[in-house]
């Protein structure tokens, strides 16, 4: 089969397109023939090497893929040859045409939900869940503020809260960036590209800021988000593209009563009540066109370096997806 294979950690172009042996299930796995496979930003972390959980070379790329099951190894239960499901790799081993996927981490992928979808769905939605819900305890009528809103978790997450019953703020680093998530339903949008943009925040929420602050760029950002954090408030870390973590003192939690979290997806959806709970909501919104997660551009598999360089530039909006020839 082909497949992405990085011999070494580096730069996008590590990765090659190369033909590997087709995977055979282990117990208690399932084989896909990916039809879509979904591009995260830990993807390029995992790539370079930045990633404390980086794979060593060679390795496979990618955590997310959707298509049909093509063999179930030993002991697998819930699923067939030929069932449509959603797959994801613990940390890598998704760009490519067969991936095997652990059957807790497989669920079915209904027949009018497309491949580009579903292969979008898995870790951004859980991801976007377990910040809002499971971490940050979102309650209706609150204001929320979510940074890279136009990005693949961001614009997911973005709907989430709008789903319950939150004021979202979407903050994202350009004005095309801000106009993707009005269009998907941002009550305000906010540019961090313009200097005082906590102070929108405040003037658009009659000084109170966010209750809760869904944060995954780190750096400058984080840090201005601190400015307009309500009294009371929860920030929920779980990313920091801009390569600086998120800084918060002592004292902006002291003298606020706030509270901050950390999330790491993978270990929350180790519980798999968690994870099961999370994406019956999210594949009923799906369903019921409540939710939709934006497509950025779809590449070809032997263009996955091109989408990493993409994606690692902040030229992209919505969720990058790789479709292999055929
Ligand atoms: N903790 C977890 O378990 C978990 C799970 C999944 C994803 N994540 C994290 O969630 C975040 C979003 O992931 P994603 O796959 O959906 O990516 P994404 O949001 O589609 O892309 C990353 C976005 O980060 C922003 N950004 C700010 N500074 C950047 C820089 N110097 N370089 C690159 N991007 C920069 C850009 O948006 P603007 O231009 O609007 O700033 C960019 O579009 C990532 O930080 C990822 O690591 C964490």
């Amino acid at each position: 089969m082909h497949a992405i294979v990085c011999h070494e950690h580096g730069e996008p172009d590590v990765m090659q397109y190369v033909e590997i042996p087709q995977p055979v299930p282990s117990a208690g796995e399932v084989l896909i023939q990916a039809e879509a496979i979904g591009v995260n930003y830990v993807d390029t972390m995992r790539r370079s090497g930045r990633h404390p959980a980086a794979p060593k070379t060679p390795f496979t790329p990618g955590i997310e893929v959707c298509g049909r099951v093509a063999q179930v190894g030993e002991g697998v239960q819930q699923f067939q040859t030929g069932d449509r499901v959603i797959g994801r790799c613990v940390t890598h081993g998704s760009y490519a045409e067969y991936v095997a996927v652990e059957e807790r981490f497989t669920v079915a992928c209904p027949e009018g939900t497309s491949s580009e979808q579903g292969a979008a769905l898995f870790v951004t939605g859980q991801t976007a869940f377990h910040a809002l819900v499971t971490m940050g305890g979102i309650a209706a009528d609150e204001n929320v503020l979510i940074t890279a809103a136009a990005g693949g978790v961001g614009s997911c997450a973005v709907q989430v809260a709008k789903r319950l019953g939150a004021n979202v703020i979407a903050a994202a680093g350009s004005p095309a960036k801000c106009e993707l998530a009005k269009n998907i339903g941002a009550d305000f949008v906010v540019d961090y590209s313009q200097s005082d943009w906590p102070q929108t925040v405040l003037d658009l929420t009659d000084g109170k800021g966010a209750a809760l602050i869904i944060e995954s760029v780190g750096g400058a950002v984080a840090k201005s988000c601190i400015r307009c954090w309500s009294p009371g408030g929860r920030l929920v870390i779980y990313g920091k593209a801009s390569g600086e973590p998120a800084t918060v003192s002592g004292d902006d939690l002291l003298f606020g009563n706030r509270r901050v979290y950390g999330l790491a997806v993978g270990t929350v959806i180790e519980d798999e009540s968690l994870m099961r709970a999370a994406m019956d909501q999210l594949l009923e919104w799906l369903g019921q066109d409540q939710l939709k997660l934006p497509i950025g551009k779809v590449y070809a598999l032997h263009e996955a370096a091109q989408a990493h360089i993409d994606l690692e530039s902040r030229q992209t909006t919505g969720k990058l997806v790789l479709k292999p020839a055929g």
